[in-house]
């Protein structure tokens, strides 16, 4: 029995994605980096900024300092931020907001799980805030998916045992982590048939068997 769905954040519930492109790609042109594209953002779903960074300098061929690195995932962060200024309700999802109204009247709590640092952020543009009952996120955790701990947080704050939670996941990695500890999964987004999750749907606006999900 499902007492509590997490959702991933970026992919899932907000359309954050091209965002985070655009501000790497940035980051790479001055790096003097050009073969980073859109093929290799795939790879930086559900990962840490750090971890991020690293997809893009392995696109070029120089050795930096931990320093340097460091520099340079504030610059991509501080271009992400100047984009996400003009975030809001626009960056929801397709059937997002109607999926939270719908699981909340059957009283099933609402946890966020996503290793962004700029989660609590995002929520509060987009206006998603009033509808998630606990946020866990990259300022809460020291691992990255598909390690589990930032649904492992989650699931502490609501309460919940973690075989009582469904995660809701656009990346490979966010199902990875969450089937780790036994809670069930739902694989949504342009890959959702390839995620080997417990379910699929293209998206959230899908039609879901969310009964048979809940009581299974
Ligand atoms: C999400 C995105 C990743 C991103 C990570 C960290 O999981 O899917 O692509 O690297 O968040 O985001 P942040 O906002 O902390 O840089
Ligand atoms: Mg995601």
């Amino acid at each position: 029995m499902i007492h509590g769905v997490i959702f991933d954040l970026d992919g899932v519930l907000v359309s954050t994605d091209e965002l985070h492109f655009k501000a790497w790609k940035m980051l790479a042109e001055e790096l003097g980096i050009d073969r980073f594209t859109k093929e290799d953002n795939k790879k930086q779903k559900g990962v840490s900024r750090m971890e991020s960074l690293e997809v893009v300098l392995s696109k070029g061929n120089k050795k930096y300092t931990q320093e340097e690195k460091e520099e340079f995932a504030e610059r991509k962060n501080n271009y992400y931020k100047e984009l996400l200024g003009e975030l809001d309700e626009q960056a929801i999802l397709p059937g997002a907001v109607e999926c939270l109204k719908m699981l909340k009247s059957k009283g099933i709590l609402i946890g966020v799980g996503s290793v962004s640092r700029n989660a609590p952020l995002i929520l509060e543009k987009t206006g998603i805030l009033p509808y998630i009952d606990k946020v866990s996120c990259g300022l809460d955790i020291t691992r990255s998916k598909p390690d589990p701990e930032v649904f492992e947080v989650a699931a502490n704050k609501l309460g919940l045992n973690f075989e009582d939670c469904l995660v809701v996941e656009d990346s490979l990695v966010g199902i990875v982590a969450g089937k780790e500890i036994h809670m069930k999964t739902l694989g949504v987004g342009p890959e959702h048939a390839q995620l080997r999750a417990d379910y699929a749907a293209p998206g959230l606006a899908a039609d879901i068997d969310w009964k048979g999900i809940l009581g299974a």
